[in-house]
């Protein structure tokens, strides 16, 4: 779009450019180099600004269009800074390695939470038998959690206060991260919420992120005001307002991309420092559901699945999703959730478009989500007597 400005712009720049007003009086060798430059001129505009959409081929036909954009040379990239170059050999570097061969492979549960975790009873069951192939992280940010399940016990990292929307969220993720990535066993990562629960048992979860080689990040262009509105010029040159996308935060990574958010500087201090709330007048912006969207979609778009596995309800239309009481929680409930098998987008503009996919696992298609929020506390009973009956009629 900025292009296609530019492009216009070039246009009306050249318009005025000659001198009209002498033509009668020009000689014929004057005429020629006057043409000559034009055309020259024409030319260099052209290969500055391409046309890159339909809307700047308005002086051609599209077929001229489509000859234009053929006989020019490619557009050159923009030249990468010191700072860039360094950041994408390092990513680059790590995403072609192999990944690291583990006899046994685990997946870390992290557990972002303000304080106890009402699931931990459940939580407690899902892992049950399943020793040696997870391992539990739990960052509590304001009040240190008292655990009776073997698995949460002395599982609490060093934590930090984490204000809703700020930069201490992610900062919060990067802290589970580099803690869960210190054991080399660890090949998988979860992010989880106090108001996170299963749906599926341990195996489905297991296999689902392990037998296949993306991270489930969710991601998507919205052009309204909760989505590209929140793009500031201040993220330039690095992050271009093309690139900037949205996602839930609740993520999960396989092992080379838990390391490339470790080895992250550059990106990660545009966010800090220009994605947050009160930025301008008006505008707002929340690392925590910008950052990572944004940061592999620039880096490895094929390398994340676009949907998160943690389903959360957003129908309501309300300013928070539909949090689940005791009543809401039956087993039609939860078999409706363990069985969705497309993810759902809605921008935030006026069209509110609603793109609508299938979830392909591998290739196939498979349900969608492993975890669902948000539950009240209340629903624990109910959960703790579903869990059995709606995990136990699915393998992947
Ligand atoms: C993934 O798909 C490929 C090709 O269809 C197949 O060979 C492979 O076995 C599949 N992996 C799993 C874990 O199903
Ligand atoms: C994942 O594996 C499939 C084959 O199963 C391959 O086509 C694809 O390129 C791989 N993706 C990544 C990000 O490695
Ligand atoms: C996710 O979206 C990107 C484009 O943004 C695409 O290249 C990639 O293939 C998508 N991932 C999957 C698993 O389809
Ligand atoms: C379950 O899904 C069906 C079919 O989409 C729907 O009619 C029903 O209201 C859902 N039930 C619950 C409890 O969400
Ligand atoms: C378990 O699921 C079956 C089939 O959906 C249902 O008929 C049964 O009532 C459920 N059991 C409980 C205890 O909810
Ligand atoms: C799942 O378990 C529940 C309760 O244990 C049982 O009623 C139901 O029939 C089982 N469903 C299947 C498909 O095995």
């Amino acid at each position: 779009m900025k292009s296609a400005q530019a492009w216009r712009l070039g246009m009306k720049d050249m318009q005025i450019l000659p001198a009209p007003r002498q033509r009668g009086q020009l000689k014929k060798p004057t005429w020629i180099i006057v043409l000559v430059s034009l055309v020259s001129l024409f030319l260099v505009c052209a290969y500055v600004y391409p046309p890159q959409n339909s809307s700047a081929c308005y002086v051609f036909s599209s077929q001229g269009c489509k000859a234009l954009q053929s006989w020019l040379p490619p557009t050159p990239a923009r030249e990468l800074t010191d700072d860039e170059i360094a950041s994408r050999v390092v990513i680059r570097d790590i995403l072609d390695s192999p990944p690291r061969i583990s006899t046994k492979a685990k997946i870390a549960f992290m557990f972002l939470t303000p304080g106890a975790l009402p699931f931990e009873k459940l939580w407690d069951k899902f892992f049950q038998g399943h020793e040696g192939r997870f391992s539990v992280y739990v960052h509590a940010s304001k009040d240190k959690p008292l655990h009776f399940s073997r698995y949460f016990i002395n599982r609490e990292i060093r934590s930090s206060k984490v204000v809703w929307g700020k930069i201490s969220m992610v900062d919060a993720e990067r802290r589970l991260l580099g803690n869960a990535l210190k054991d080399p066993d660890n090949q998988h990562f979860i992010l989880l919420s106090d108001s996170c629960v299963p749906l599926h048992d341990f195996d489905y979860v297991y296999n689902y992120l392990m037998y296949t080689n993306i991270s489930f990040v969710d991601c998507f262009e919205d052009p309204g005001p909760h989505g590209s509105g929140r793009y500031i010029e201040y993220m330039l040159p690095e992050v271009e307002k093309k690139d900037f996308r949205k996602g839930a935060q609740w993520f999960t990574m396989k092992r080379q991309h838990a390391l490339i958010v470790m080895a992250d500087s550059l990106y990660y201090t545009k966010f800090r420092d220009y994605c947050k709330p009160g930025m301008e007048k008006g505008r707002n912006c929340y690392s925590d559901e910008h950052y990572l969207p944004t940061y592999f979609y620039m880096l490895d778009p094929a390398g994340i699945s676009n949907w998160s596995v943690t389903h959360v309800d957003w129908s309501e239309g309300k300013w928070h999703p539909k949090a689940y009481r005791a009543e809401d929680v039956t087993s039609e409930l939860m078999r409706n959730l363990t069985s969705i098998s497309e993810s759902v987008h809605v921008t935030s503009d006026e069209k509110k478009e609603v793109q609508i996919k299938s979830c392909l696992w591998n290739g196939s298609e498979r349900p969608c989500y492993l975890f669902a929020r948000k539950f009240l506390p209340e629903t624990l009973d109910n959960l703790m007597l579903l869990f059995p009956n709606y995990t136990n009629y699915t393998s992947i």
